[in-house]
């Protein structure tokens, strides 16, 4: 089986490219390098460079590489942007998708893996968001994944293909530092883009209805994000395969922003007071993952913790952010 990973240049995408080889499948890469960065592929990882909008391309990787399934993380993810810009995120993460999963049924490619995320909630008043929690996306960036998620699973009923759409949680950490996030649009990097700048973290809202008033996040290692994928692929290759799987990926344990950036002081020796301002709109108090069903369906749990994904998330910081990382006070 040689399995296409559109993205795979990508900070998940390479995670999971990296996983996947690790554990002796084949995999090819299909990626625009709009964000991505070709040097965090192993050698022996074919890069394609190109659209996965690009249909006559990926049919001719399909077809050149002999793929039997898709991994599909390419897609615009600033949810700000997608304010900002609808129609483009629109455009490429749902009818880009359209294109890519005609192509892929057209070649007679019957597995699929889409990357979703646990924006399709929205801000669901629950303890524990379950798959059964009803989706409420509250930005254009959730919607198109939400929309994305009804077009795989209807695309696999009609050309049976087996799909597998798995709903990230807060992603962090790097299981190398060359590997690591590259883009501050996540509070681990985001804390420390301000402590670089000789800046107190900020924290927006500390009077939720939370134990300590910040809000409540499920952070989840990008190793066990990859994990999670080995494991999705592995059970789309079984050969009773059949029919369409959704799952939340994350640990099913909150972590506060204020406890988040304590632990990002003493990681760093940074240990500067953080600023409260006001709530951001939109923020909901609490987002933790039930994870359950992806334990039961994929046999996957995530095993590490959020210490190591603030360690590991810290040495990448420092390789790309080299000599303006910030100084152990
Ligand atoms: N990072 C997170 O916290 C998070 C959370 C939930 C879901 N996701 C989803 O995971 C996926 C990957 O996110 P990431 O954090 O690795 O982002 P990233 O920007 O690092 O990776 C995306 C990759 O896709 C490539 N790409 C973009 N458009 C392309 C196109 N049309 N054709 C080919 N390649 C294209 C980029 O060059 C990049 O390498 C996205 O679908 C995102 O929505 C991410």
């Amino acid at each position: 089986m040689t399995w296409l990973i559109t993205g795979g240049a990508g900070y998940i995408g390479a995670h999971v490219a990296r996983a996947m080889t690790a554990a002796g499948e084949r995999v090819v890469v299909l990626d625009d390098l709009s964000s991505g960065v070709s040097a965090r592929l192993p050698a022996d990882v074919p890069l394609v460079r190109g659209s996965s909008l690009d249909a006559a391309l990926v049919e001719r990787v399909l077809g050149e590489h002999a793929v039997t399934g898709v991994v599909h993380l390419a897609a615009h993810k600033q949810v700000g942007e997608s304010v900002a810009r609808p129609t483009l995120y629109y455009r490429d993460n749902v009818g880009g998708l359209a294109t890519l999963l005609e192509t892929v049924a057209a070649a007679g490619v019957r597995r699929f893996v889409f990357s979703s995320s646990a924006a399709v909630y929205g801000n669901p008043d629950v303890d524990l968001i379950t798959e059964d929690t009803p989706c409420a996306p509250v930005n254009p960036y959730g919607e198109t994944k939400l929309a994305g998620e009804w077009l795989v699973r209807a695309a696999g009923q009609a050309h049976g293909m087996a799909t597998a759409c798995l709903r990230f949680f807060n992603v962090a950490g790097a299981a190398e530092p060359v590997l690591a996030d590259t883009g501050i649009f996540n509070i681990v990097p985001m804390v420390f883009d301000r402590l670089t700048r000789d800046e107190a973290p900020r924290i927006f809202g500390a009077d939720y209805p939370t134990p300590d008033g910040t809000c409540v996040r499920d952070y989840i290692h990008v190793s066990d994000l990859a994990e999670a994928h080995l494991a999705a692929t592995r059970r789309l290759s079984a050969p009773d395969a059949a029919g369409d799987l959704t799952v939340n990926i994350g640990r099913g344990e909150g972590v506060s922003v204020r406890e988040l950036i304590t632990l990002i002081g003493e990681v760093t020796g940074d240990t500067r007071p953080a600023l409260v301002e006001d709530r951001r709109p939109g923020d909901a108090p609490r987002a933790v993952a039930g994870a359950g069903l992806a334990a039961r369906e994929l046999g996957w749990t995530a095993r590490r913790g959020v210490r190591e994904m603030v360690e590991s998330a810290w040495l990448g910081w420092q390789l790309h952010h080299g000599a303006q990382a910030a100084p152990t006070r």
